[in-house]
């Protein structure tokens, strides 16, 4: 690190911004072999920006009260310059945000990026993903229209399903017997509060990521190879400055992103119902029941899950433990995994197979969560929430008796 003069110098003194330049994109070492999947770190990063600066923006205009909040969100529409695009960007930036996280979280999977020493950054990730889902939940609420009202009704139902506490529970967050007023007022200042935690958590992922280093397509250590490259004699052999290096090329990924995002914005901002419902451009009505409520596609698979899982006297509580337990055995994955290779290129056919099932049933689920139920349709739903939880729980069998090919003791592609 070479010493600054002048203002820099000045400023060094004082607060560490060099240092922290140096430390975590000049002098810090990635694998030289990044790939596509690589992207969508800084994308959801992006994401994330775009999330807070357009919902700042959208809440100049918005009105958080039951009687307003429906024509507040069409007078963005309309009659606020450049409301229409703001409030697309927010909406089709959603539903974005998820695509690229569960790409994200593919990525994971696919090299075992999870593994030691990575269990924690890991484990922080599926916090982040916990307060999206809570986030985006809450956000839905917001333009107060017929899917926002109803939705909202059955996921918060959801809750009241819990023995004993349950109706007690429900109140607790309607802050009411029924979604009303109350709840969108509290929705709104837990949607702004939200965004802002995520930011922090995800600086906590970033320290985390930084103090073991990335994984790469290899799933091999680069700390653990030969040290010394052309920059420094003390680095892993195998590592490549981040900056330049990937920050060019992440902003290659980002234009990329930008362009297919660029598409749905201004194609297809609602995407034919999956971004944003039909039913929700009809102000919210509480004494008209849409004759299906579904929610948005990235909840659907966790909603299908529910919905496979029957009734018992009358109570939905079995499902809506299903459904948790669907979210909460992501934490465990890191301890789940017992294959002596990390990463997909030199794991053997049955965790490719059992990948590649989990994914398809994932896909499925997430189609069936959008549709009303039918008996052909629940059982289908049965079988892929099986594989679901088959693909995690039978990890720590099927890991270790599967055929893994011998690992290469540096990165060379
Ligand atoms: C707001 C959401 C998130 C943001 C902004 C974010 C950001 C990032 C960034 C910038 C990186 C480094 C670049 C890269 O490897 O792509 C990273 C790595 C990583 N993230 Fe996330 N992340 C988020 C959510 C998640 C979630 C939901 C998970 C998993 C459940 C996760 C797991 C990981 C793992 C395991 C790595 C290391 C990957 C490797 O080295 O191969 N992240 N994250």
């Amino acid at each position: 690190m070479s010493e600054n003069k002048g203002f820099m110098a000045w400023i060094d003194a004082r607060y560490p911004a060099t240092q922290v330049w140096s430390e975590h994109l000049a002098d810090y070492y990635a694998p030289k072999n990044f790939n596509f999947w690589y992207f969508f770190g800084s994308l959801a990063m992006l994401m994330l920006v775009n999330q807070i600066l357009t919902g700042v923006w959208l809440a100049m205009s918005y009105k958080p009260d039951a009687a307003l909040a429906f024509g507040s969100v069409e007078y963005i529409m309309r009659d606020v310059n450049w409301g229409w695009l703001i409030r697309y960007m927010h909406s089709t930036g959603a539903s974005f945000f998820f695509i690229v996280i569960y790409l994200h979280m593919f990525r994971g999977l696919l090299y075992g990026s999870y593994r030691k020493p990575r269990e924690l950054l890991w484990v922080i990730g599926v916090v982040l993903y916990v307060l999206m889902m809570a986030t985006a939940f809450m956000g839905y609420l917001l333009p107060w229209g017929q899917m926002s009202y109803w939705g909202a009704q059955v996921i918060v139902n959801l809750f009241s399903t819990v023995p004993f506490v349950g109706e007690e529970l429900g109140i607790f967050i309607r802050g009411d017997f029924v979604i009303s007023d109350a709840t969108l007022n509290r929705f709104f200042a837990l949607h702004f509060l939200l965004p802002f935690l995520l930011c922090a958590v995800v600086f906590i992922h970033i320290v985390a990521l930084h103090k073991v280093g990335s994984n790469n397509p290899e799933g091999i250590e680069i700390k653990k190879g030969p040290k010394g490259n052309k920059w420094s004699d003390t680095a892993p052999a195998d590592g490549i400055p981040f900056h330049p290096y990937y920050s060019v090329k992440d902003i290659a990924g980002i234009i990329g992103f930008l362009i297919l995002f660029s598409a749905a914005l201004f194609f297809a901002p609602e995407m034919g119902g999956f971004f944003i419902e039909h039913p929700n451009f009809e102000p919210a009505n509480p004494l008209k029941t849409p004759n299906h409520i579904a929610p948005v596609w990235y909840f659907t698979p966790f909603y299908a899950i529910l919905r496979a899982v029957p009734s018992i006297a009358g109570s939905a509580f079995p499902g809506v433990v299903a459904m948790g337990a669907a979210i909460v055995v992501m934490f465990f994955l890191p301890w789940l995994d017992k294959s002596p290779v990390k990463s997909i290129r030199y794991k053997g056919p049955i965790y490719k197979v059992a990948l590649a099932l989990f994914v398809v049933s994932f896909v499925i689920l997430g189609y069936l969560g959008v549709q009303p139920t039918s008996p052909g349709k629940t059982l289908l739903a049965q079988i892929c929430s099986i594989i679901y939880f088959a693909f995690f729980l039978l990890m720590p069998w099927y890991s270790k008796i599967d055929k893994t090919k011998p690992v290469p003791e540096r990165v060379t592609k």
